[in-house]
């Protein structure tokens, strides 16, 4: 069963029946499809489309992206997030610009979560979202149709080719889906960096981009799309140090100078804040997922969001039937295994008796829960720098 909004729908009507609706599809245990970490494919045919809040790491993401041969990308699309969208767009210009990749058309989105209040992370990305690298304007002026038209119009060019790849709040995605909810059926699938099953950064429920907009989220993990989450259980296992600083100097064209810029500038600042480490490369770490998923290992989880916590919303809750190993016996592999997903207790108001909200498990992503970091960084340093 797809969620069929309607376009008269409110924001706060779209979500309320998105997730009503998704809910009660999880709660009759529809075939969600079993997720499949979906990776690029022989040079220039893997259609992408990158959503991004740039950013630092969204920066070197990007470009990352662009001096990879396996990706097409068929459209960059910015959201609020990280800095507003009034940054985050031009900055996502000014990469692509950088790359020598003005062919890629670039189209500005959600300004605001569904139905939050946009929280930035200026703190992190400096006041103009590069960490103080200053570009200079970007000449490239964005396409004129808003991010969920783009994405709309492109997956239904290429239906089921087209790999959806958010490194920043899932708005543009959810929004997507409920212009056209059929776009469901027509997605590849989602290689995302967000969530989180080993707590947030920045509350310690809550992984960024799944804080900004929990609702969106929500939409997107119970979409039935199947989702190659990359979230902080491994992201935080790739700090950038002053080695590959001095190897992005060592190169010799644009974007490894650029890189170099932005990299050195947020070692200095995290540093600056007193941390010991280097900054974490989450969104280039969920590129390289796609480019070469052997980097990392991948567990499947039926995964949710928390949307209502006064202390937890944007929380990612990952449920699977073996906490560690998998237990099946061997022949079990396709057996639908039991198991209890339980909510929070009903309150004395409730109509509901029970906690329980399905008894199978069926997973709708797969969840990278270790990386190969030296590989990763051989990998962003190497295409970045030029020497791969
Ligand atoms: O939590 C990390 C995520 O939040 C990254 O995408 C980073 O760019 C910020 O958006
Ligand atoms: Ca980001």
């Amino acid at each position: 069963m797809h969620f069929k909004p309607s376009l008269r729908m409110t924001r706060r009507q779209f979500v309320t029946t998105a997730t009503a609706g998704l809910t009660v599809a999880s709660l009759r245990g529809q075939d969600l499809p079993a997720a499949s970490a979906t990776q690029a494919g022989p040079a220039g045919t893997s259609r992408v489309i990158i959503d991004t809040d740039p950013g630092v790491d969204d920066a070197l993401a990007l470009l990352l992206a662009m001096r990879s041969p396996e990706l097409k990308i068929e459209g960059i699309t910015a959201v609020a997030g990280n800095v507003p969208l009034e940054l985050t767009l031009p900055n996502a210009l000014r990469m692509v610009e950088i790359a020598g990749r003005a062919d890629i058309p670039v189209a500005g989105g959600a300004s605001r979560p569904l139905l939050r209040r946009l929280v930035t992370a200026a703190q992190v990305h400096g006041e103009n979202g590069l960490g103080g690298t200053v570009f200079p304007e970007p000449k490239t002026r964005p396409i004129a149709q808003p991010a969920a038209e783009l994405i709309r119009q492109i997956v239904r060019k290429y239906p089921r080719e087209v790999t959806l790849m958010p490194i920043g709040p899932l708005t543009n995605i959810a929004t997507a889906i409920s212009i056209d909810p059929d776009l469901v059926s027509l997605v590849k699938g989602i290689v995302m960096m967000g969530g989180s099953l080993s707590g947030g950064n920045i509350t310690p429920a809550a992984e960024f981009n799944v804080y900004v907009d929990p609702e969106a989220a929500r939409i997107v993990f119970q979409s039935g799309i199947p989702i190659t989450m990359v979230g902080l259980d491994v992201t935080r296992k790739t700090s950038l140090t002053d080695d590959h600083v001095r190897a992005l100097e060592s190169g010799q064209s644009p974007v490894s100078h650029a890189a170099a810029k932005i990299a050195r500038n947020a070692i200095d600042h995290t540093r600056a804040q007193g941390f010991v480490v280097g900054p974490n490369m989450h969104d280039s770490l969920a590129i390289a997922a796609y480019l070469d998923p052997t980097i990392l290992k991948f567990k499947d989880y039926y995964i949710d969001v928390e949307t209502s916590g006064e202390l937890t919303a944007g929380e990612t809750l990952g449920y699977s039937p073996t906490a560690g190993d998998d237990r099946r016996l061997p022949g079990q592999e396709k057996q639908t295994i039991k198991m209890s997903i339980r909510g929070s207790a009903p309150t004395l108001a409730s109509t509901r008796t029970s906690p329980v909200l399905r008894d199978q498990f069926l997973p709708n992503a797969k969840v990278a829960i270790d990386v190969d970091s030296g590989r990763f960084f051989d990998l962003l340093i190497g295409r970045l720098s030029g020497k791969q």
